[in-house]
């Protein structure tokens, strides 16, 4: 992987102002139903990787007991904020290992940023190692090969006087290759009013239904395919489930 964006380095303080936690309760009660839909036996404990600034955990987290790592310190510190109970860590949700296991494995929009078959594979990898028998690893990733459409959209926030707004632009200079690119124009405002602007570039992975597929089953998960409608968005995208074996 290249260097992460901005939006988890400098600019992680700006997150909840881009996308705020409220916004991901819908979204969330899909998670929580495939979780549960997935796992062989109940579901209590869910590691989560790459979980950014805890906006989906921060619904998860009053049903299941969640871990959440990040590659980001300022994404995590961002999360601890709003879920100052849950247990934090930082971890390259390639490389990480607990030690520990799991009935359930979570990876949202984080898996985007894996932009080879190698990232990918060892994302479900680390899956694997941190789940039990029966468990399940659920990865939702933005887009896959095909379903993948350039897309324009735009939000923000406003926390008093502070606020942000934002141009997201997803586009693919190659269709032929397995990655796309995301930018970001932000004007951010801060709490004396002064207002400035920001770009932020993102590289992503995209890969297709089959390769997701292959790549679960080749650590061992026993692969499946969900289609998935989130919010009001007229298009559906698709998740991946990987149950560990007994
Ligand atoms: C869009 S944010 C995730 C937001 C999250 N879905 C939520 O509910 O708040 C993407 C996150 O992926 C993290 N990330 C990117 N590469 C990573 C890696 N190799 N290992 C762990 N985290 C990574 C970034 O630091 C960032 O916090």
């Amino acid at each position: 992987m290249t260097r992460l964006p901005r939006l988890y380095g400098d600019l992680a303080p700006w997150f909840h102002l881009l996308t705020a936690p409220e916004e991901y309760e819908d979204e969330a009660a899909v998670y929580e139903a495939l979780l549960e839909d997935g796992a062989e036996g109940e579901v209590r404990t869910v590691l989560e990787l790459g979980s950014g600034g805890g906006n989906n955990a921060s619904h998860l987290k009053r049903r299941f007991q969640m871990t959440l790592t990040d590659v980001s310190p300022e994404m995590l510190a961002m999360s601890r904020s709003i879920n100052p109970e849950c247990e934090h860590l930082v971890g390259d949700m390639r490389t990480l290992r607990l030690g520990l296991v799991f009935d359930a494995v979570f990876v949202h929009d984080a898996i985007d940023y894996m932009t080879s078959r190698n990232d990918l594979g060892a994302v479900m990898r680390t899956a694997f190692d941190h789940l039990r028998p029966g468990g399940v690893a659920l990865f939702v990733p933005d887009f896959i090969r095909e379903r993948f459409a350039p897309r324009t959209s735009h939000g923000g926030n406003d926390k008093g006087r502070q606020g942000l707004r934002y141009l997201e632009w997803d586009w693919d200079p190659d269709p032929n290759d397995e990655t796309y690119r995301v930018e970001f124009a932000m004007l951010l405002r801060e709490e004396n009013g002064t207002v400035r602007v920001e770009q932020d570039r993102h590289e992503c992975g995209v890969f297709s239904r089959e390769t997701w597929l292959g790549l679960l089953a080749d650590v061992g998960l026993r692969p499946e395919a969900r289609v998935i409608h989130v919010d009001d968005e007229e298009v559906a995208s698709e998740a991946f489930l990987g149950v560990r074996p007994d």
